[in-house]
This record gives C-alpha cells, structure tokens and sequence, in this order.
C-alpha cells in the first residue's frame, strides 16, 4: 500500500491511504469509484475507473464536473442521478452508454450521499459517492433500473435494441427509416443518432414533410435562385445545403408528395441536387432519417409512395414501438418527465402510489407524448409536493375502454378517430364556407397556422 501511495501516476493522493484501500477492493470486484464533493465535482477517481474510460479522461476530470465525466443525462443539473442525490437518495444500477476512448460503452452506474465515518480518516469533503461497473452483459429483464442514452430514458429490452442499434451505427452514415406510432420518440431518436454519429458537430436540421404544399416544400428542401418564381425575390439555401456535414431529419416522410418523391430518390442515389430555377447541381454530404407514423408499405401498394424510395430510405430501419408493448418504460419515462415538467414550472413534484399505478395501467394511445401531456396537465392543477390520482386527467383514471382488452381498445381508438376525423372535417369546411373559401382568414378562425390548415385539407379531402 506505502508503495502506491508515492507512485505519482496514482490517481489518489496520498493522505487518502483509506480510499486507496477501498478502491482496491473495488477494483478487484471489477468496479471503479469516484468520489465527488457537495457541488457534483471530481474529487477522486480509483485506478479502475481509468481502465474504464481511459487514462487522460480519468485524470483530466479531478476538479471538474462529474458530467464531464459520466454525462448530462445522469449528472447534468437536472440529471437524475444527481437529482436523487442531492435529494439524499441513493440510486442502484442506472445503466448509461459512456463515452469513453474506444467509443461509447454501457455502464452501470450506482451513486450513494457519503455517510462520513466516526473516526475522520476519510476525506471530508467527499459528499457522494459512485460506483461504476461495465455493464456488456447485462441482460435488460425490465424489471431493473433504467438506461439513459442521449437524453433518451427507457429498461425495455425493446428500448435496449434500439440504443444498441443507434450505438452501433456510430461510424455509419447510412440512411435510415426510423417508424413508429405518434409520439412515440421519433424525433429524439432521430437526434441521438446524429449525436452519435461521424456527422454530429454538423447541424441537425429538421423539415416536417407534411406541412408545406408541393411548390413550397421543394424549394424548402433545395432552395432556389432569385427569380425562379413570382415570389422568389432574392436566392434561398436550402434545408439540404443548410444539413452540410450534419444530419437532414425528414419528419413525415410519408407526405412527401409524389413529384418530390422523385426528386429525393435521384438526391439519395446520386447525392446531388439543383436549387429550384437553377441547373448547376450541388453535392451533398447530409446524413438522411426520416421519420413516418404511417404504415409506408401500405402506401406503397396504394401508390401514394413510390417503392424504390421506400427501399433506398429504409437501409436501416429502425421501429419504435408503442408505449403500450414496453409497459415497463412507462415508470422511469414518467418519473423523468414529471422532473422535467415540473422543473419548468420551478417545481419538484414527486407521485403518490396510486397517480402512479394508474399511470403503469393506462394504455397511452399517444404515446410519450401523451405521458408528456398528462404530466403537463397534472402539475398545472395539482397543488401539493405530491401528484395525487385527482390531479391526471380524468380518461386516464377512468379510460373508456381498457377493462375489455386491447382489441376492443383499439376498436374503440379507431372509432374514436374516424368520429373525430368526421367532426374535424365538418369544422373546417363550415369555417371555410362561411370566409368564402379564403384559407388566410379559415386559418385564424381555426386558431392553426396556413401550413397545418392546409395539410389537414389535404389529408381529410377538403378541396
Ligand atoms: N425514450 C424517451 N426518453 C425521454 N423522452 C422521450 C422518450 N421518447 C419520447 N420522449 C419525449 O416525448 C415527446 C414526444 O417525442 P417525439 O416528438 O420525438 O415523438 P414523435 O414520434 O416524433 O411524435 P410525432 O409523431 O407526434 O411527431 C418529446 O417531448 C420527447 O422528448
Ligand atoms: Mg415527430
């Protein structure tokens, strides 16, 4: 032991001949320590954590931020690690995918306050501490805590799938076709595969397909040059020259209008586009997800989407499923998310047991952001520390048709849509009829904006 503690390349100093000991026998159990003071930052970090994540990162952190080391997700200010800590909580096998040297790698990671000993030989300042293991093998039951990944939070094996798929694409700029439900994550998804991807210190640049007319969505996409039409006064970058080096986030995809079609198909084929009224083409290096809650293989037999496009975006595919096939993310998902709504109001709230089993039992047609919303609602009525059952909104204390099965729920959405659909498209077309049509003025009264105005139409057949 006398021997390490003069060896200058050990990370601990040498009045600290305890943690040293401790460490050591961490270290033999294959787990790293680091210890951290009342302001979440490094103090010391055991030799195992550096075999962990790599020397100079080890080192480099002592007297820094314990994020910079174990990421924002976990220990950021409203990370949830650190949340639980500083509410004097202790938190057990949090798995994260940790950057390290090699790439990201999963660990698992449990955090405790430090009870000081009686006897004072242990460093005072030390506040928490956190015990960090590689997680590779570990198998996700559901049951366990949850993993976090860029800003994603979720302990189905399903989940678990999708974040080792995004991890192993990290050298890859292949496109990919991410589906799934609304509201299920697609556009958080989209950004941790550009954060953890060749292209993420370029931009990420989102363009929802599905809410600008034809004409305008193209030169959206590729820009145009001055005089190219009536209104085209001055020359317009477009989306895909403004995606350079980045990633170009396609949000339904599957309103991409046909002629439009064509024209991605020749830019995903050739990586080359013109800018609308010009013929000179330019190059694109821009990563392609795009992203649809529509069933694209329908669309395909329908003929509403042409087939060669649809297999050049979906060289990856990646599905997210519903919130109602991985039960199991409901809990960490609603406790993160209640953190960060209440967070906004300048709150902290926490479930009582029954709000929460309503929760785990509700079948969330929409989605996480659905949950989202629910949350939303729910601090904003509820006045206590404590989120009661009254403060949800009421169909999820009492939904409709969850008692018959799923079959029977899913009927029930459907006929609960197709009346909404009908009861929409009776609104729409009374307002249009009675401001005689002029889309301007339907649009206010309406309280949606020109562009949903007119992608609603299109979509209910309103012409
Ligand atoms: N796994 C997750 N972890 C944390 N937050 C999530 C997760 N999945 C979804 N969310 C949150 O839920 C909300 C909806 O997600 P997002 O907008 O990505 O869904 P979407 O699939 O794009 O929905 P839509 O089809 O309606 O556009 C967002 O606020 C997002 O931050
Ligand atoms: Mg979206």
């Amino acid at each position: 032991m006398a021997d390490r503690v003069q060896d200058p390349s050990c990370s601990i100093e040498a009045e600290y001949a305890p943690l040293i000991a401790v460490s050591a026998v961490f270290s033999s159990l294959s787990r790293g320590i680091v210890c951290l003071d009342h302001a979440f930052r490094v103090l010391h970090v055991s030799d195992r954590i550096e075999t962990l994540l790599g020397a100079e990162q080890a080192s480099s952190v002592v007297g820094r931020p314990v994020e910079e080391l174990l990421g924002r997700d976990m220990f950021g200010p409203d990370g949830a690690m650190r949340v639980a800590l500083a509410a004097g909580e202790k938190r057990e096998g949090y798995r994260a995918f940790i950057e390290t040297r090699d790439g990201a790698r999963p660990l698992s990671i449990s955090a405790a306050p430090f009870v000081p000993d009686v006897h004072g030989i242990c460093d005072r300042r030390v506040a928490y501490i956190v015990v960090v293991r590689p997680a590779e093998e570990d198998t996700y039951s559901g049951t366990g805590a949850p993993t976090f990944f860029s800003g994603l939070i979720a302990r189905s094996a399903a989940m678990a799938k999708v974040f080792g798929l995004i991890e192993n694409l990290r050298s890859s700029d292949a496109t990919i076709l991410l589906t799934g439900e609304s509201g299920t994550g697609k556009e958080v998804v989209s950004r941790a595969i550009h954060a953890n991807s060749p292209h993420r210190n370029g931009p990420f640049v989102a363009v929802n397909c599905g809410a600008l007319p034809s004409e305008l969505l193209e030169s959206e996409l590729f820009g145009h040059v001055r005089g190219a039409f009536t209104s085209a006064i001055r020359d317009r970058v477009g989306r895909f020259e403004a995606a350079a080096k980045g990633t170009l986030f396609l949000d339904e995809i599957g309103d991409l209008p046909l002629p439009l079609q064509v024209k991605l198909l020749r830019v995903l084929q050739e990586r080359r586009f013109e800018r609308v009224g010009e013929s000179r083409s330019i190059e694109t290096d821009a990563r392609i997800v795009a992203a649809t809650n529509v069933d694209l293989r329908r669309a395909v037999a329908e003929g509403r989407f042409r087939e060669d496009l649809f297999y050049r975006l979906r060289v990856v595919p990646i599905e997210i499923p519903p919130l109602r096939d991985r039960r199991e993310d409901i809990e960490p998902l609603a406790r993160y998310l209640l953190h960060r709504v209440a967070g906004r109001h300048g709150r902290d709230l926490q479930f009582s047991p029954d709000a929460l089993r309503a929760m785990l039992d509700y079948p969330w047609p929409g989605n996480v952001r659905e949950l989202e919303n629910a949350l939303e609602y729910a601090v904003s009525v509820g006045k206590g520390q404590t989120l009661q059952i009254e403060d949800l909104p009421d169909e999820i204390v009492h939904p409709r048709a969850a008692q018959s099965g799923g079959e029977e729920l899913e009927r029930e959405q459907t006929r609960s849509s197709e009346a909404g659909e009908l009861a929409e498209e009776r609104r729409i077309r009374q307002t249009l009829e009675r401001v005689r049509w002029n889309r301007m003025e339907a649009a206010k009264e309406l309280g949606m904006s020109r562009t949903t105005l007119w992608r609603r139409m299109r979509e209910l057949h309103i012409d």
